[in-house]
């Protein structure tokens, strides 16, 4: 069995050190991969957004299966590209991608199928949002329509964080193209939480539960980042608000689409906030989440190939998903100055007496190989997964490792999970 798996983030780092934990015998490729994945895998020297690259390696080495992690070939249909070609592909097609890649999309889906979500006005122009703004009330949430790498969503709490973000947005255009629509929407107050699921076109199979930490710093304060840690089950996603999710948002999502000649296929990542009023939809992503995955994946009892391949084929079965039930915590470690500028060939070290502790599981990130070295290449370098018979026990594990990891600017939250304990 030959994989092709396009990414080189912690979230592909998991889902390799996974496949290869079901079946050591699977020949897998990463593209481009990260120090992690070199070590278990063959990397390859191609960007997981160039599609005819990645294309061309294809043709030529005939993979059995391709799994693409990023949301931006998806957006820019590598799905649909390899699909044609011939090559059966795990992730949705462009048309379903644009979930993620357009949150005007989104709302429009939501509306339709009366999912619910934030009220949002969708402008082309600062006096219309200004407009919406006035109308709304602060605080209030601006946020730019297409891929802005995560940083396109800003929560104002103020009049002076309004006109920041009007700022950005318009006078001084940071996010280009991806801010041509602007959404201005209702802010909402409460606990938020990520609820993942396998997708076949039809039948809708959540994933173990998460909650990513997205601020820099101890306490949910500081920046925004990529994520500095998850841990799974969110013990604030009851089995009964399961259902909820699954009735409310995520079946009526996949049956609109399905309605528009859309067959959503992968992973949906509904991203809420658990209100007064019950979940509401924040945001949806077309893929699985980073840093979630890290911990969702090392709770997955079954086999993950056969479930991705049951999405790709239209035959999925929730007996295709079972789970560990001891929860996971995966603390996420960053460079020095991360998430403004941070330098990167900083040399790692302590990895091999991380990798001799019990029960946790070290996930690259931002690594590469310089000789026989790791070194830093990214913003998040690592994250380090524990599991443990209870969230207090997992935590300590994870940091336990977390500590044996060496290198010069190194910082990380000392409190990931702390909602759950
Ligand atoms: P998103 O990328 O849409 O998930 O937004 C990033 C973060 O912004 C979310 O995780 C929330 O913390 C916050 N956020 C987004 N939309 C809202 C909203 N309508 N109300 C309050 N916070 C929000
Ligand atoms: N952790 C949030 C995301 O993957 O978008």
């Amino acid at each position: 069995m030959k994989i092709l798996l396009v990414g080189n983030g912690g979230r592909e780092h998991a889902i390799a050190w996974k496949l290869l934990k079901d079946d050591p015998s699977v020949e897998l490729f990463c593209a481009p991969g990260n120090a992690g994945t070199a070590a278990i895998a063959r990397n390859l020297q191609i960007d997981a957004s160039d599609i005819p690259a990645l294309l061309a390696w294809a043709r030529e080495n005939a993979p059995d299966f391709t799994v693409v992690g990023p949301e931006a070939p998806l957006c820019a249909g590598l799905v649909d590209a390899f699909e044609a070609a011939g090559f059966p592909t795990f992730g949705p097609v462009r048309a379903a991608a644009r979930m993620e890649g357009s949150k005007a999309f989104a709302k429009e889906i939501m509306a339709a199928a009366q999912v619910p979500t934030a009220e949002a006005v969708v402008v082309r122009d600062e006096a219309a949002a200004r407009e919406a703004v006035a109308r709304l009330g602060v605080p209030v949430v601006l946020k730019a329509d297409g891929l802005a790498a995560g940083k396109g969503v800003m929560v104002c709490m103020d009049a002076a964080q309004v006109e920041a973000a009007l700022r950005d947005l318009f006078s001084e255009n940071k996010f280009g193209a991806a801010a041509s629509e602007v959404l201005v929407e209702q802010y909402l107050d409460g606990e938020e939480a990520s609820i993942l699921a396998f997708v076949d076109g039809k039948t809708v199979v959540p994933l173990a539960s998460a909650q990513d930490h997205k601020r820099l710093l101890d306490g949910d304060k500081g920046p925004n980042t990529g994520g500095m840690g998850a841990y799974s089950p969110a013990p604030a996603v009851t089995p009964d608000m399961l259902a909820v999710v699954q009735s409310q948002i995520l079946r009526p999502v996949v049956e609109e689409l399905s309605r528009r000649g859309i067959a959503y296929k992968g992973v949906l990542y509904a991203g809420l906030m658990l209100t007064k009023s019950g979940p509401k939809v924040l945001e949806f992503n077309c893929r699985f989440g980073d840093p979630e995955t890290q911990a969702i994946l090392p709770r997955l009892a079954s086999p993950l190939l056969p479930a991705l391949r049951a999405c790709r084929d239209g035959v999925l079965d929730a007996s295709l998903v079972s789970w560990d039930p001891r929860p996971a915590v995966c603390v996420v470690m960053v460079s020095g100055g991360y998430p403004g500028k941070y330098p990167k060939g900083v040399v790692v070290e302590g990895l091999d007496e991380a990798a001799a502790q019990p029960d946790a599981v070290v996930f690259h990130a931002g690594t590469a190989r310089r000789g026989g070295l790791v070194v830093t290449d990214g913003g998040r370098v690592f994250g380090v997964t524990a599991l443990g018979a209870d969230v207090r026990s997992a935590v300590a594990a994870a940091y336990r490792t977390v500590v044996k990891i060496k290198f010069d600017g190194a910082s990380y939250r000392s409190d990931i999970a702390w909602r759950a304990l």
